[in-house]
């Protein structure tokens, strides 16, 4: 008889943002009056129309693919050129950053990268993730049996979390014990918080000490404003010999329902095999591409290299200045309750420890039933979140107006 990956059976919940979604279908479908006065800060889902650098590229890629001579069939699995030297060219080396356009994998998504990262590398190496985390770092270690069972707190055994709390401003110390696989994620999701030039360059000291990996999930840099804080993890030396850089057009760009990512992938990152032998990753990375992925959509790709056109470009400083902008409100409104808000600053959630003695689920039902607002519970992050809950600030001014103003019509 056949048999399943039982290590799915180990996960304790539905998906997070899914878990959420049932909750407030449900609640929708019991209070139908309140379906229409219903504000979704929960699930980071960007809310704002495409830009019309996009559109316009994506227009003339469909107009160009309705000819014989413009027609692309299937393309370069890891992404086409002009897109990889858009990225490595803008991203990086504007910046001073040496990263070739062959090291860019333009992909469908941070998270499917985030979980597909995984099958190149070994099933015995020990991960450590940030408490609080993205729920997918941990979920796609259980999947691929990289843990034991989940604990009664929903962490997993085997699985080294570093907390992370307002004494330590929501980014971990160093840890004593060595992790060969260590996710990092800045600006952080779901805290906001984010991490200084000096605190990561002590991670990649950690890293290149132990032969350790950092999986650098920046979906989120473009939010950064603090010229001091690093947007990349090749800005510190000694990075590209043991990051992994993760990246998304989801939240500047506003690509969270048309998909494009992508990682980088230094061709000098070398990890161990088996046999005792240091052997680059870049080509396994490569392997899997184009084996396991038939690559983004050419009028997709398009429409991602047209935001580093200048009109794109301004289009997604205007798209992060709204974001942000709805942050600042949300920020003051939860403040001016009494709450300690953490966030919102260099990141577009707002992480906020809400009542003492209450828990995120609680806050999370009072908040949909008293003010019919949508927020996502921190203790969906992991162990470290209970008590606190996330807003989004990905939604209309409109919206985060109206939300702020039954947040302080709220009874805390
Ligand atoms: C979130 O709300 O944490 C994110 O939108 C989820 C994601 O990007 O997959």
């Amino acid at each position: 008889m056949a048999t399943l990956n039982s290590n799915y059976l180990k996960l304790k919940a539905g998906y997070l943002f899914p878990e959420i979604a049932r909750r407030v279908k449900a609640f929708t479908e019991a209070n139908p009056e309140a379906a229409s006065r219903m504000i979704r800060c929960g699930i980071g889902d960007v809310t704002e129309p495409l830009p019309l650098a996009v559109r316009e590229a994506m227009h003339a890629a469909i107009d160009e693919m309705g000819t014989h001579g413009g027609f692309h069939g299937y393309g370069p699995e890891q992404g086409y050129e002009f897109l990889r030297t858009a990225i490595a060219q803008h991203d990086y080396r504007d910046r001073g950053l040496d990263v070739a356009d062959d090291e860019i994998f333009v992909s469908d998504g941070s998270k499917c990268d985030g979980g597909n990262i995984l099958d190149i590398l070994g099933d015995d190496n020990r991960i450590a993730v940030m408490d609080p985390v993205y729920p997918v770092y941990v979920d796609t270690n259980v999947m691929a049996g990289h843990t034991g069972d989940a604990n009664e707190d929903g962490s997993y055994a085997g699985i080294l979390y570093l907390e992370c709390n307002a004494a330590n401003g929501f980014v971990p110390q160093i840890p004593e014990e060595k992790a060969d696989i260590v996710y990092l994620c800045f600006p952080n999701n779901p805290t906001g918080a984010v991490a200084t030039r000096a605190q990561l360059e002590a991670w990649v000291t950690y890293a290149r000490k132990h032969g350790s990996i950092l999986l650098y999930d920046a979906a989120y840099e473009a939010f950064v404003s603090d010229p001091s804080v690093p947007r990349s993890i090749y800005e510190i030396p000694g990075a590209r010999e043991c990051a992994i850089e993760f990246r998304s057009f989801s939240k500047n760009g506003g690509f969270t329902g048309t998909r494009c990512a992508f990682t980088v992938v230094p061709k000098n990152l070398t990890a161990l095999c088996s046999n005792g032998e240091h052997r680059p990753i870049h080509p396994l990375w490569h392997r899997r591409f184009t084996t396991k992925f038939n690559g983004v959509s050419y009028i997709t790709q398009r429409g991602a290299a047209a935001l580093y056109s200048e009109m794109g470009r301004a289009e997604v400083a205007a798209l992060v200045e709204h974001y942000m902008g709805n942050a600042a409100i949300l920020r003051e409104a939860v403040q001016s309750c009494g709450l300690e808000v953490y966030g919102g600053v260099n990141a577009p959630y707002i992480w906020v420890h809400a009542l003492v003695g209450q828990t995120s689920w609680q806050i999370f039902d009072r908040m949909l039933n008293e003010a019919n607002i949508v927020v996502t519970p921190g203790s969906g992050f992991g162990r470290a979140g209970e008590g606190y809950f996330r807003i989004s600030a990905f939604n209309s001014r409109e919206k985060v107006l109206e939300a702020a103003t039954r947040l302080k019509a709220m009874v805390w």
